[in-house]
């Protein structure tokens, strides 16, 4: 019996889906613990290629339970319309099961996302939505399947909202009770059937020593908490957020594996130290342009920002994960560099001072920093879609030993290629 959890190292993006389809060949459950629609986790697959936003990634493996836990957002039709695409794509969705203590996204708070937005969101209404929640003016999905407590919801907190929405200069939308009413309850009725005790369902199944996987989203330096604040989500990726996310404690998670990958990408505002400007020769080729795990965002289709793997801040993410394990995505990206750099310490320009940990992530502190680089000779050769570690080539094989000597965790899995084939196991996990 194994609980592990999937967190992102970085800042999102790191192919935590292609890691939690593997792993879900061994998993009994899949549970996504935090996060939304602002999502976009990608599986590749012989039968093809499939993006998820909501639904856990390990859907994909027949027969798992696959959970929406109480601690993500969700907005309704849009998880409809994510089950109905997959359903047209013939996978079933009779093990998909939803914690009706997830909040919903209301229509306002996604008006309220896109015209308020100061850190480059997905604008799937993330932070409106866990913004309503922390002022207890939020709706649970159970909400919506109740006319009498929906409509007493609504009647306390649809006035006001209404009232913030006509502040927004921008936003000239007046949302009617009947209406929201109305939409609503047929949303919930249509997510009905998905609707379950999962506290319950993952006390006894770790009780019968089924396997369980708890898939993060985002990433660690998006966390609320830990994250370049303000440049984060609303939400908490770490390994932590897992139990508040899941209804579980402390003692049901056996395992942390921290998800990175061989180089750094960020979508969105905020400090990126080891940036390289994305004109340059380098991050075309780090991005891979034109090529199917090119770096573009799988929700918003947005280039991606890249630059060098940053160890300080991957140390960082070590200390708030306790990762027992990584792994370490998209070496193949690397095929083709002549010299690779890592960053392992930084220079303040404030103080003057170097150093290789940082007591925090905010985004002055990481603005004041500089990189410093080690650089080492690339490979030159292809690595894609390798199945063993002997067949490495010696250069990668270095730079995969270095970030694990640096960062002081054990390489479990290396991933070599998008698909769930395309993975040097080093440590099974399960
Ligand atoms: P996630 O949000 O962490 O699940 O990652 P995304 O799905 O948003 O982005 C990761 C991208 O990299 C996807 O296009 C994956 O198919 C692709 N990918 C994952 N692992 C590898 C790998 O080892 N090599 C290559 N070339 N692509 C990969
Ligand atoms: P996955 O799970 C990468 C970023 C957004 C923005 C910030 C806040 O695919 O790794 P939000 O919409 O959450 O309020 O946006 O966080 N962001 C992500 N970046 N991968 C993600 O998810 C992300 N989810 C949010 O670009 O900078
Ligand atoms: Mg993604």
């Amino acid at each position: 019996m194994t609980s592990v959890v999937i967190v992102g190292g970085q800042w999102g993006d790191e192919g935590k889906a292609k890691i939690t389809d593997l792993l879900s060949l061994k998993a009994d459950y899949i549970v996504r613990y935090q996060g939304g629609a602002n999502a976009g986790h990608t599986v590749s697959i012989a039968e093809g290629l499939y993006k998820f936003h909501l639904i856990p990634s390990g859907i994909l493996s027949k027969g798992k339970t696959c959970i929406i836990g109480p601690g993500t957002v969700i907005e309704p039709q849009f998880l409809i319309t994510e089950i109905e695409n997959l359903q047209k794509q013939g996978i079933c969705l009779n093990a998909l099961r939803i914690s009706g203590l997830a909040h919903v996204t209301m229509p306002w708070n996604i008006d309220v996302d896109k015209a308020t937005d100061t850190v480059g969101s997905t604008g799937k209404g993330i932070g409106p939505t866990y913004t309503d929640k922390a002022k207890r003016i939020g709706f649970q999905l159970q909400d919506l399947m109740s006319k009498e407590c929906l409509e007493s919801k609504l009647k306390k907190v649809l006035t006001k909202h209404n009232q913030d929405l006509s502040r927004i200069p921008g936003i000239n939308k007046e949302y009617k009770l009947e209406e929201v009413l109305e939409t609503h309850l047929a949303l919930g009725n249509q997510l009905r059937p998905y609707l379950s005790d999962t506290i319950n369902e993952l006390y006894e199944a770790r009780k019968k020593g089924i396997n369980i996987l708890y898939e993060g989203a985002q990433g660690t330096l998006l966390d609320i908490t830990f994250g370049t604040y303000p440049f984060v989500t609303s939400s908490t990726p770490v390994a932590g957020g897992a139990c508040i996310g899941s209804g579980v404690g402390p003692t049901s998670i056996d395992y942390s594996l921290g998800v990175f990958k061989a180089f750094n990408t960020r979508v969105g505002e905020g400090p990126f130290p080891t940036e390289i400007s994305s004109d340059q020769e380098v991050a075309t080729m780090l991005r891979q342009d034109g090529k199917q795990w090119a770096e573009f965002g799988t929700t918003t289709g947005r280039m991606r920002r890249v630059g060098w793997f940053d160890t300080v801040l991957a140390k960082y993410a070590v200390r708030v994960n306790s990762f027992s394990g990584i792994a370490l995505t998209k070496i193949d990206t690397l095929d083709s560099f002549d010299e690779i750099s890592v960053c392992v310490a930084y220079h303040n320009r404030e103080t003057g001072e170097t150093f290789d940990n940082i007591p925090q992530a905010n985004a002055y502190f990481l603005s004041q920093c500089d990189p410093i680089y080690q650089t080492i000779p690339g490979w030159k050769s292809n690595t894609h879609g390798l199945k063993s570690w002997d067949e490495l080539p010696v250069q990668a094989k270095a730079y995969i030993n270095m970030l694990s000597t640096i960062l002081e965790v054990p390489v479990a899995i290396v991933s070599t290629g998008p698909g769930r084939e395309d993975s040097i196991i080093c440590k099974e996990i399960f």
